[in-house]
């Protein structure tokens, strides 16, 4: 490849792994028989052009999680690519855009089955003058696996549809429970491609210092926290603090209000960790790059999410519920829901409300959340920061401002991917 330009092939296909010491390896569907697929490593200015082999036994489409590329490249539900079909997708990085991002398919009626089955990987687009290019980075790309007794995946259960399905299998790039050798110079980048499993990760005796958001570098370096709650489909970037010594990566209990099992007791151990303490690299309000507010809105674009409680219940043990809606309906391909303008900045106001946590997200680049409100009490965040998904409590409401650069038709959805494939999601037509 000449400088400036990037070409990859992702072939999708069914295949086996080891993912258990002692049982049968595990039938999965894989990206170039890795679980999670390759690592894609960006610059910002690139022209990217990505061949997509679909091997599968059903249509599939790749896309572009959080990044800004146009609407017929996106991998949308309106533009399968068939069993044995072939797709380029096309796009060029933008100034701005270096951030932490994921692929994953995004087929009608299709995706819960093939993320559930191994399909999606990690997406890193550097920038030029990025202030923490130095510092050696470690990637937790967490996603999970149900495993039945004999280490298949098994198909969804109604809980699993209504719920979101939780893999007790929580692996990082691909490993279960690895060993990690962490130090306070690594910048770590940390996904979260699980379906349905909210990561509240805790790593005891250390702390994590939030530098990064799903888009990228946050405006300054955040003060430390002990733990980090990142929702599907989110990412963020975090320094380490903490004395020498040897830790365990554990998910502490986060209770997203499911209906059909309980919120979890115990904390998950999912890595182990041997921790090494050295000058730390940049201090709180260090920082970080220059974020513009987006500025004085136009459009007001409302979604609602919205549960029909009676027909989730009534159901029980049958077929998926299509009762998860956004403002009253179920998504449908030939409508479309919302309207906006390129180059305009819409005003978002997102309520949620239902009985659970969903977490939100907006195809065509970033996001500004400047708002949030929950239990009659309203907060802005900590900083300007440059978010794609962001999750909403019981009775939530998020304002935020986002500006498509292009027009086209763009999905919104809960990134709860059963709730997705069961009809919370919208299409917003740009013109
Ligand atoms: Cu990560 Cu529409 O999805
Ligand atoms: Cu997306
Ligand atoms: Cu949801």
């Amino acid at each position: 490849t000449k400088p400036g330009t990037f070409s990859g092939t992702l072939v999708a296909e069914p295949g086996s792994a080891q993912l258990t010491t002692d049982g049968p390896a595990t039938a999965c569907w894989r990206y170039n028989q890795s679980l999670p697929g390759p690592l894609i490593e960006l610059e910002e200015g690139m022209e990217v052009s990505l061949t997509f082999i679909n091997r599968l036994p059903e249509p599939s489409t790749i896309h572009w999680h959080g990044l800004p590329v146009p609407a017929d490249q996106d991998g949308g539900p309106d533009d399968p690519v068939a069993p044995g079909g072939t797709r380029v997708y096309r796009f060029t990085l933008p100034p701005g855009s270096a951030g932490s991002y994921w692929y994953h398919p995004h087929p009608h009626q299709g995706v819960s089955g093939q993320i559930a089955r191994g399909l999606a990987g990690a997406i890193i687009v550097r920038a030029p003058g990025d202030p923490l290019a130095a510092l050696p980075e470690q990637h937790w790309a967490i996603s999970d696996l149900r495993l039945d007794a004999q280490a298949q995946i098994p198909p969804h259960s109604y809980g699993d549809w209504v719920d979101g399905r939780e893999g007790e299998n929580v692996l990082i790039n691909g490993q279960y429970r690895p060993a990690l050798a962490l130090s306070t110079t690594h910048r770590v980048r940390i996904w979260n491609m699980c379906p349905a499993r909210y990561l509240n990760l805790s790593l005891p005796g250390c702390e994590f210092v939030p530098v990064g958001s799903d888009g990228g570098l946050l405006e300054k370096v955040l003060p430390a926290q002990a733990a980090i709650l990142l929702a599907p489909g989110e990412r963020m970037e975090v320094l380490v603090t903490g004395a020498d010594g040897h830790s365990t990566l554990s998910l502490l209990p986060y209770n997203r209000h499911p209906m059909m099992s309980p919120p979890p007791q115990a904390a998950l151990e999912i890595a182990t960790v041997t921790y090494q303490a050295a000058p730390q690299p940049v201090s709180e309000g260090v920082a970080l790059r220059t974020i513009a507010p987006l500025g004085e809105p136009g459009n007001l674009l409302r979604a609602v999410m919205m549960e029909k409680m009676a027909d989730i219940m009534k159901n029980k043990g049958q077929t998926p519920p299509r009762a998860f809606l956004i403002n009253g309906k179920s998504f449908d391909m030939a409508r479309v829901d919302l309207t906006s303008k390129a180059g305009v900045v819409d005003r978002w106001e997102i309520i949620n409300a239902t009985t659970m946590d969903h977490p939100f997200h907006i195809h065509g680049g970033q996001f500004q959340v400047i708002e949030r409100q929950y239990l009659g009490k309203k907060s802005a965040p900590a900083c300007l920061a440059w978010k794609d998904t962001v999750n909403l409590r019981p009775g939530e409401i998020v304002r935020l401002l986002m500006r498509q650069e292009t027009p086209g038709m763009r999905m919104y959805h809960c990134h709860i991917i059963e709730h997705e494939e069961l009809g919370m999601m919208g299409m917003l037509k740009v013109s």
